[in-house]
């Protein structure tokens, strides 16, 4: 058999391997993750994040549910933050450790981020499902410390109120980001009502 195919049959097969490996991923923490896939923020909308909620050096920034770690990278070059990632999906978290090496400051963690306390957080992002939306606002309301900034991407916080949504400029990646100052985004007299209402 002439050597291209066989080199074309391990190509092939590798990326076969590679998908494989991807679905298994996404499949195994699907009770965890309900939804939340692993789907990596575009970089415009990283950018556009970055653009509008300046950090001081020194704050900290969680992603919950990190993926491969790319806000936190990028807020890091950008603001010498300090920072920490949450991530149950194994290639997620391996992608984000590889591409982490090497970085002061970073905190990558496989961990499911409903068990942890982010009391901590001065900023927290999350790009997650709206089947968990209600679940995390009380979560935030139970930790979160007075002053910090809550990021959402895509899907809104039911019974909060936003101080401000950026719309990046995309033809493909131009979905809404939710801003919310904590506990500012709480002071509304129908914030009750609110959260069990379709957003
Ligand atoms: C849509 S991706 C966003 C990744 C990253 N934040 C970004 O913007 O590029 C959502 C990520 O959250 C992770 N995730 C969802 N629920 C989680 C949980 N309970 N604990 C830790 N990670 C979770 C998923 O595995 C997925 O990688």
């Amino acid at each position: 058999m002439p050597s291209w195919i066989i080199i074309a049959f391990i190509i092939i097969g590798s990326l076969v391997a590679l998908k494989l490996l991807f679905a298994f991923s996404l499949v195994s923490v699907f009770p965890i993750t309900q939804g939340a896939m692993f789907h990596p923020s575009a970089r415009v909308r990283v950018r556009t994040f970055l653009d509008h909620v300046p950090m001081e050096a020194g704050d900290l920034l969680v992603d919950i549910g990190c993926g491969d770690g790319r806000v936190l990278r990028e807020a890091k070059r950008r603001y010498g933050i300090r920072a920490l990632g949450f991530e149950v999906n194994p290639v997620a978290y391996t992608l984000a450790r590889l591409r982490t090496l090497g970085m002061e400051g970073i905190d990558i963690r496989w961990r499911n981020f409903w068990y942890v306390n982010i009391r901590d957080a001065d900023v927290v992002f999350c790009y997650l499902f709206p089947d968990v939306m209600g679940r995390l606002a009380g979560k935030l309301e139970a930790e979160l410390r007075p002053g910090t900034r809550v990021i959402s991407c895509n899907f809104p916080l039911p019974g909060w109120r936003h101080s401000e949504v950026l719309y990046p400029e995309s033809s493909l990646h131009g979905d809404p980001i939710y801003c919310y100052h904590f506990p500012q985004a709480l002071h509304y007299p129908d914030t009750l009502e609110d959260r069990s209402s379709p957003q």
